[in-house]
């Protein structure tokens, strides 16, 4: 789905992959960066110029080979070639696009696929004539940050916080502004008032995914009962959806992410401000703000901020 949202980051973007610059992503969880990701990926693959190849990095799964897979099925993809099994891939790539694939494809799984990443991205280069251009979505599940080394062509990564790769310039991404909000509603719902729009980025902090999980029961409202999307409207769905647990629900997995990243006692200092006590180590107060999680000593997703002072009740 397109948004109209974030055109000039993605441009921006676009035009530094241009001029060979290597970028980092990066930004709260549910703040849009796999969307920007994919917005990034279909705008390159029109220009012809370039195969975007996006991986996604997961705590679960060997991240290299999955970067390789990756590169061999936008490879396959290319040339219009169907993945059956790995010989007959590599039997049509060698005679197809001269592009001879590893050994490791068939025998050696737990191998560290550095080389053949390498090899892969200069047969896009030289058996192709496209550039190849690496994305990675949740950057911040890899554990080998060398990866970015292997590339000497431009590479993009998400991530929640920052890895600070040498010479990656880091671009954070921004919660939604009134507008941008008032511009969405209006697009999905065509019965908006700005004092709506308003309420929304109050409630939701600008923060795309719960705007996204609010849509559909905005335009429901819209719909049914012929209503243009105001302050008290907003303000009434919104009530339902919390109460609903929907976003409640959102709130508990994004502080699981946070959890898994930070530790038991950063996101007990989270808590501590989000019931406007004072946080008890300047270390993690420190993490969060650089993530970009806290803002001017208060939470930046307030979904979150409030469902926090709601388990701290019980
Ligand atoms: N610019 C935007 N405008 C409207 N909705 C957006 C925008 N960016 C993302 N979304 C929606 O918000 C949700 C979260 O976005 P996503 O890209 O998955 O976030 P992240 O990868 O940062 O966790 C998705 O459902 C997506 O469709
Ligand atoms: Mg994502």
């Amino acid at each position: 789905m397109h948004h109209p949202t974030r055109q000039k980051t993605t441009r921006e973007i676009v035009k530094k992959v241009r001029e060979g610059e290597s970028q980092e992503i990066q930004g709260i969880r549910g703040i849009g960066k796999t969307h920007l990701l994919k917005e990034v990926e279909r705008q390159l693959s029109l220009t012809r110029n370039y195969l975007p190849v996006r991986a996604t990095f997961t705590p679960f799964l060997d991240n290299r080979a999955n970067v390789f897979w990756s590169l061999v099925s936008a490879i396959a993809e290319k040339i219009g070639v169907k993945v059956k099994t790995p010989s007959q891939l590599a039997e049509r790539l060698r005679s197809e696009a001269c592009i001879e694939l590893p050994d490791v494809l068939t025998r050696d799984y737990s191998c560290e696929y550095h080389e053949q990443i390498l090899t892969l991205l200069s047969s896009i280069e030289l058996d192709l004539g496209v550039i190849p251009l690496l994305m990675i979505d949740d950057y911040h599940y890899g554990k080998e940050n060398a990866l970015v080394e292997l590339a000497k062509y431009p590479i993009i990564l998400t991530t929640i916080f920052p890895v600070q790769e040498r010479g990656i310039k880091t671009i954070s991404i921004e919660t939604l502004s009134v507008n941008e909000i008032y511009e969405v509603l209006q697009e999905r719902t065509g019965e908006v008032e700005q004092d709506g729009a308003k309420t929304l980025k109050e409630l939701t902090g600008g923060i795309p995914s719960y705007l996204h999980a609010m849509l559909p029961k905005l335009s429901d409202w819209v719909k049914r009962r012929k209503l243009s999307l105001d302050k008290v409207i907003v303000r009434r769905v919104w009530e339902e959806e919390i109460t609903g647990g929907m976003l409640a629900l959102m709130a508990r997995a994004y502080i699981q992410t946070y959890l898994t990243f930070f530790g038991k006692e950063a996101i007990m200092d989270l808590m501590n401000l989000g019931t406007e006590k004072k946080v008890t180590s300047s270390t993690n107060f420190e993490i969060l703000r650089k993530i970009g999680l806290v803002k001017d000593n208060s939470i930046v997703d307030n979904v979150l901020e409030e469902w926090l002072r709601r388990v701290q009740k019980y």
